[in-house]
């Protein structure tokens, strides 16, 4: 196997390249539409979700152009939550992938407008999609129920909700990072699987695995929050305490964060174990999601 940063790093050129080619194709009208879309799209960050699909796909056996537009349709998704997430009524953001963010470069009005553009190009491509059979309809589906009102919305909203509140615990924490977080990740992982049609044992292992690694991936954001670089992250940090936010320092404190990023991690591994695939690259994620420092 290659070196583990060479493959991610091929995975994410690949689809780095579709979405040039995406956003080639496309003249938006009005120019500010054209530009406030394509902004934050091409801004790159790290195609976590995009990677993870692919990766998803070649351990099934499969290619990386069967899931390309769903993968595509993902990631616009959660480019639109973070538009939404930076803006002054949610998090009050001004950087995200080391530039400033779409409200602090456009206006919030069509900071607004850009993510809802995402966000209907990306059901527009799942649509379209579908024609694809019964297996891609629910691949589809999952990605609208994950991203939607019991996924990420709902943790979106209690994030909102409890911010502040100081009646957080370790179940309010896990409902929310579920939510915001790990449903989409679940979406990077299971994909694949729902449009090979595998087993729905296989399925399960695989939604358990993307459920937790969606977990470990919003606990070292959390982390990083307080350890991290701004130079590396391309965002500020100590926002969490500043704005009293149910994170996993806040509730559990950075010591105990750590434990728990471990144990995610342990889990993920012994999930990945179960699978009757070769999982090497998926091991390496694993725990690269445990050491990030971006
Ligand atoms: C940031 O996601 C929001 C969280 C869910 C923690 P990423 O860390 O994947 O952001 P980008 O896409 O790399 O910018
Ligand atoms: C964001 O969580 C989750 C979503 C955008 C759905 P955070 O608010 O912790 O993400 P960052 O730290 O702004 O990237
Ligand atoms: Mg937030
Ligand atoms: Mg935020
Ligand atoms: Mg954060």
């Amino acid at each position: 196997m290659k070196e583990f940063s060479e493959n991610y790093e091929a995975l994410q050129k690949e689809f780095e390249g579709n979405v040039r080619e995406y956003c080639a194709a496309l003249a938006l009208r009005p120019e500010i539409l054209n530009e406030s879309f394509k902004y934050s799209l091409l801004l790159g960050g790290k195609r976590v979700r995009p990677v993870l699909m692919f990766a998803s796909a070649q351990m099934l056996g499969g290619k990386t152009a069967d899931v390309a537009n769903l993968a595509l349709a993902l990631e616009m998704i959660h480019t639109y939550s973070l538009i939404h997430d930076d803006l002054p009524a949610m998090d009050n953001d001004d950087f995200r992938r080391g530039q400033p963010t779409s409200h602090k470069k456009f206006g919030e009005g069509q900071a607004i407008l850009a993510g809802d553009a995402l966000l209907n190009e990306a059901y527009r491509i799942c649509i379209s999609e579908c024609a694809k059979g019964r297996t891609y309809q629910a691949a589809a589906l999952l990605i609208a129920q994950n991203a939607g009102y019991d996924g990420m919305i709902a943790g979106q909203a209690a994030d909102l909700y409890y911010q502040g509140q100081d009646s957080s615990d370790e179940s309010v924490y896990d409902f929310i990072i579920l939510r915001k977080t790990a449903k989409m990740i679940e979406s990077a992982v299971v994909v694949p699987a729902l449009v090979y049609g595998m087993d729905d044992n296989i399925v399960a292992i695989m939604r358990e695995f993307g459920s937790n690694l969606g977990r470990l991936f919003q606990i070292t954001d959390d982390i990083l929050d307080v350890t991290g670089d701004f130079d590396k992250l391309g965002k500020s940090i100590g926002k969490d305490k500043d704005e009293n936010k149910v994170s996993a320092v806040n509730v559990f404190g950075l010591e105990k964060s750590y434990a728990l990023a471990d144990h995610f991690c342990e889990l993920c591994l012994k999930l990945l174990a179960q699978l009757p695939f070769e999982c090497a690259f998926l091991e390496r994620f694993t725990k690269f999601v445990r050491s990030r420092e971006k």
